[in-house]
């Protein structure tokens, strides 16, 4: 996997936003989740729900084009596989500096490891853990292919291209 820096540094200063979010406005937006993704979804730390919640809110807005039943469900859950670890900020970047320089291989060794080593390979992990949970929360299989395929290439997609394009964007904050 590729975390890409400019991503990252974009999500660097965000976690320095606050976390306080609207739970009226939320419930439409977790609506489509079934009951096994919203215990999922539950287990995000405030800062990943305010970002999951806020490519939902993108993807809602855009409108209709991007309204087929798995989308939604897609943007919430896109980034679950970081609630295994849920590094602080700082272990984010150190992770993500690491994956630039190309020890991205090392994430397995890793995260068979104790303490930070651990918790930084999980990190890098987190698209592949992210598919594996929502496969056994019954998702649907393209929910599932978005969590491990969202950083990367669009060549590499099996979603389809069109909402996949909507889901990058959002992730991006380039929807609005
Ligand atoms: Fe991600
Ligand atoms: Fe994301």
């Amino acid at each position: 996997m590729k975390l890409q820096p400019v991503h990252r540094a974009r999500r660097f200063f965000a976690t320095f936003r606050r976390h306080r979010t609207n739970p009226a406005s939320e419930a439409p937006l977790l609506a489509p989740l079934t009951a096994s993704e919203r215990e999922l979804f539950d287990r995000y730390s405030p800062y990943d729900r305010r970002h999951a919640l806020e490519v939902a809110a993108a993807v809602h807005r855009h409108g209709p084009g991007a309204s087929a039943d798995w989308v939604p469900r897609a943007a919430l859950l896109h980034d679950i596989g970081k609630t295994v670890s849920d590094p602080a900020t700082l272990t984010r970047v150190v992770a993500t500096i690491l994956d630039w320089f190309g020890f991205g291989s090392q994430a397995g060794r890793w995260s068979e490891s104790s303490g930070i080593v651990k918790t930084i390979g999980l990190y890098l992990r987190y698209q592949e853990i992210g598919a594996e949970l929502l496969e056994e929360a019954g998702s649907d299989p393209r929910v599932v292919a978005w969590a491990l395929e969202h950083h990367s290439p669009e060549s590499l997609w099996t979603v389809p291209v069109a909402q996949g394009r909507v889901l990058a964007a959002a992730d991006d904050g380039m929807l609005d």
